[in-house]
């Protein structure tokens, strides 16, 4: 899969996407969805922060090098983290190429509407496919207040429908949109030519994407927005239990996994 099969899936099957951030998972998510994103929430998922404020591009090309050694089929997008493109094209520009050059991935996210519009038109012109994300904008928790769902009044939607337009115009592959009330994200996909990916938005959206670990039921604390489809958790717990007491009982290793001299 490229960035240019998704962009062509506008108003089609929908597009399914998870994140990952290790090879085997990956490997795994690769059978049955359309692009893996190595998410910056990497930072709290593998690392417990608390925010991805402080995740780096060195963390990001690390794990979204192991994902393109599990995926085969599906388009891997990389995010690009806090810090490392808002200051100006070219520092975005040194950034993504970085992460295409280093990882392989096809294509790289980056958070930001209207502001960020000159640097995705500045980064497609020079062969980089850009997934925007607007809406809920995680890295900018310090300036919205804490993670809050967008778009509630009219100026707020009205600002986020605009965001839309300029990632769209300005070359942006498809666009994430999270944390924007429903009815919101809908107009958001009929007002704009490139795919919607919603999380926590609307089944109207031309595609969904969920953190893996939180729809595996593996993440300690999850919002509203999440289904649940594992309890990875309880399963842990269970068989590591089971190990322990096994090991504690002398119960493992047994026969079968030892090795014996050969006769
Ligand atoms: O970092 C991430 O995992 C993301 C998704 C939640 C869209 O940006």
């Amino acid at each position: 899969m490229t960035s240019v099969n998704i962009a062509a899936r506008k108003g089609g099957t929908p597009i399914v996407a998870l994140t990952a951030y290790h090879a085997h998972t990956a490997a795994i998510l690769d059978r049955f969805v359309d692009f893996i994103l190595v998410g910056d929430s990497l930072g709290m998922v593998m690392h417990g922060l608390k925010t991805t404020i402080p995740v780096t591009l060195d963390m990001m090309i690390l794990q979204g090098l192991a994902v393109m050694r599990g995926a085969s089929r599906a388009l891997v997008v990389v995010d690009l983290p806090f810090g490392s493109y808002e200051e100006s094209p070219a520092v975005a520009f040194r950034s993504a190429a970085r992460v295409l050059k280093e990882t392989g991935c096809g294509a790289v996210k980056l958070e930001g509407g209207a502001r960020m519009s000159e640097t995705i038109r500045f980064l497609v012109d020079r062969g980089i496919p850009v997934m925007a994300h607007i809406g809920l904008t995680p890295q900018s928790v310090n300036t919205m207040g804490g993670y809050k769902v967008q778009g509630r009044d009219d100026d707020g939607a009205v600002e986020i429908i605009a965001d839309a337009k300029a990632v769209a115009s300005a070359g942006a592959f498809a666009v994430v949109v999270e944390g924007v009330v429903e009815p919101l994200a809908k107009e958001i996909t009929t007002s704009i030519s490139i795919p919607t990916i919603g999380i926590g938005a609307s089944s109207d959206c031309d595609g969904q994407i969920l953190v893996l670990e939180d729809m595996l039921g593996l993440s300690p604390d999850i919002p509203k927005f999440v289904k649940r489809y594992g309890q990875l958790a309880e399963h842990i717990g269970s068989a590591v239990e089971a190990y322990a007491d096994d090991v504690r009982g002398r119960r493992f290793p047994d026969k079968d996994h030892v090795y014996r001299n050969r006769s």
